[in-house]
């Protein structure tokens, strides 16, 4: 039977913001949704607040996957869950290898009550695997050897995540792809990526505007979030068509939350 990552009536707030007011979304393994919506409307919030970050505070509603709530697991818990978030901006970690750090990720979910230096999976095994999903991913096995993040471009970033994706084999995957600073490289290795690893064992929420990224993987449903909520959800052509004409129409179609949005953006200025 395939997994549900169930969210009702999520409320999170930063500090003492509200940021998202009432969000509610289904995504079934195998499905693909994409998450669209202006600046600052709460996308990578909703990312933030389940995988765990402690920054968000989730203040109402609830996580489920399969009917257990997530609300109070840590991250790792809910890594062990199925739930991976592709971090836009990882780490730099001295003398730590792609594969070193891959390895530990992968035994972490696999075997979760191992101690720091035990239960590591084997190597020759652990090899086996990374070689064969590199090859199939038409990776350059050498980038595993490469030091995590040391001088990666933004294509060798994408590399990085598209690869742990890979080896992690989330139920659920949430992508939050910055629309600026993604070069073409990387636009194609996440689009490309993305599309050989998707399949009926994997939900994706792809918070994107990149065109290429929607054609390469096109989202059975497209959400649009206006001022911390969902006000519309329709099918690939309602990507389409805010890629090409943006949010005016949405606004008008959505004036109490346009309204909200324009008075969180003053409140932001004032605040400085
Ligand atoms: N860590 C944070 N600290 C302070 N404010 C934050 C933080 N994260 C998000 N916010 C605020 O929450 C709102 C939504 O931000 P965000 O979720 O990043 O939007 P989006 O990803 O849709 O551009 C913005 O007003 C932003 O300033
Ligand atoms: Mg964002």
């Amino acid at each position: 039977m395939s997994s549900l990552l169930k969210i009702s009536d999520l409320h999170v707030s930063v500090g003492e913001t509200p940021i998202l007011r009432g969000v509610s979304l289904e995504i079934r393994q195998g499905e693909i949704h994409a998450l669209m919506g202006p600046n600052g409307s709460g996308k990578s919030t909703l990312a933030y607040a389940l995988v765990g970050h402690p920054k968000y505070e989730i203040t109402g509603g609830s996580i489920e996957i399969d009917g257990s709530p997530l609300n109070e697991l840590d991250p790792c818990e809910r890594a062990r869950l199925g739930l991976f978030l592709a971090f836009q901006y990882p780490v730099t970690i001295p003398g730590v290898k792609v594969s070193d750090f891959l390895r530990h990720a992968v035994s972490n979910i696999r075997n979760p009550n191992r101690k720091e230096g035990e239960g590591l999976i084997p190597m020759r095994e652990f090899r086996k695997e990374l070689k064969s999903l590199m090859e199939e991913l038409g990776m350059d096995t050498d980038f595993a050897r490469r030091y995590l993040n040391e001088g990666f471009s933004g294509g060798e970033k994408k590399r990085m995540e598209i690869l742990q994706l890979a080896m992690l084999k989330p139920k659920f995957a949430i992508l939050d792809e910055t629309d600026s600073g993604l070069d073409s490289d990387a636009v194609r290795v996440v689009s490309e990526g993305l599309r050989k690893l998707s399949g009926p064992q994997m939900g994706v929420l792809i918070i994107t505007h990149h065109e290429r990224l929607l054609e390469y993987n096109v989202p059975q449903f497209t959400h649009v979030m206006l001022a911390g909520r969902i006000v519309e959800t329709g099918d690939a052509a309602l990507a389409h068509e805010l890629h090409n004409h943006g949010y005016a129409t949405v606004r008008e179609r959505h004036p109490q939350e346009a309204a909200e949005e324009q008075s969180r953006h003053e409140a932001a200025v004032t605040a400085g």
